[in-house]
């Protein structure tokens, strides 16, 4: 499943056949008392974690380990203070930030890939109390604020989780003079094996709109779709289409 050679730090694809197989899990874990409303959020919310739990337990690296392309572009520019990583994997672009003089909480679903970017982090000589890794399912719970820097790098599942509403979350932990940066795919890659054309990727302008900023409170820095190089399974390299959105927030509302 994962490539063998990403280029960045999530360049492995979530396959439609990940998604069948996801949605079949879950049908087949219900009995008849988990049909009630609870019953049945808490058990999503389990195959959720289940699902990234074995992705990650399923192979020693999942992502290539280095920095996304466009975390080193839009934040490299920024003074260090606080900074929020949303569904930090394995914890390349936590690490980056920490080296770089953040201080950095990460935040994944999966307490494998969290035990995994520790060490990453410890083999990296970043100093333990740099980073903060906190296991959350970002549905239900999220991290405390504020921040000066919040990222969201390829924070898709194939499962359910709940982006917008999410989004919005990250955006209320921002604080005043703070940035915003939220960098997902803009469609599959040209290899991906039967990809599900239902699937949406929302473009740089829907992340925006989704997001309901006052518009007094807020500035838009960037809104870009791009080409960026990305490794194919067989390692050699291609190309993949990303949006990125970066906003900066002005001042809370009063
Ligand atoms: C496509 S990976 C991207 C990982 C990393 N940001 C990167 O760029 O390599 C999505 C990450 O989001 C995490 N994730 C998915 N759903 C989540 C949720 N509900 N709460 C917290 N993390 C979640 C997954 O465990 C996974 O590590």
């Amino acid at each position: 499943m994962p490539e063998t050679s990403p280029t960045t730090a999530s360049d492995s694809p979530i396959t439609a056949s990940d998604s069948v197989t996801l949605k079949a899990d879950a049908a087949e874990a219900r009995t008849p008392e988990a049909d009630a409303p609870e019953a049945d959020a808490a058990e999503k919310r389990a195959t959720e974690t289940a699902f990234w739990d074995a992705l990650y337990n399923d192979s020693d690296r999942v992502w290539s380990g280095l920095p996304n392309h466009a975390l080193v572009r839009e934040a490299g520019g920024l003074t260090p203070g606080r900074a929020l990583d949303l569904g930090c994997g394995e914890g390349a672009d936590a690490i980056w930030l920490a080296l770089e003089g953040w201080q950095v909480t990460g935040v994944d679903i999966s307490r494998t890939a969290l035990d995994r970017a520790e060490r990453h982090a410890a083999d990296k000589g970043v100093d333990g109390d740099r980073i903060d890794w906190q296991r959350h399912d970002l549905a239900t719970s999220f991290p405390a604020g504020p921040f000066d820097l919040v990222s969201a790098h390829f924070l898709h599942s194939p499962g359910d989780l709940p982006r917008e509403a999410v989004l919005r979350r990250a955006a209320a932990t921002v604080a005043p003079g703070g940035v915003l940066l939220v960098v997902g795919h803009a469609g599959w890659p040209a290899w991906a094996v039967d990809p599900d054309h239902d699937v949406h990727f929302p473009t740089p302008q829907e992340v925006f709109a989704a997001l309901e900023l006052p518009e007094e409170e807020w500035e838009l820095l960037v809104s870009e779709t791009y080409e960026r190089p990305a490794a194919r399974p067989d390692g050699t390299m291609g190309t993949r289409r990303d949006n990125t959105l970066k906003v900066r927030r002005l001042r809370t509302g009063g």
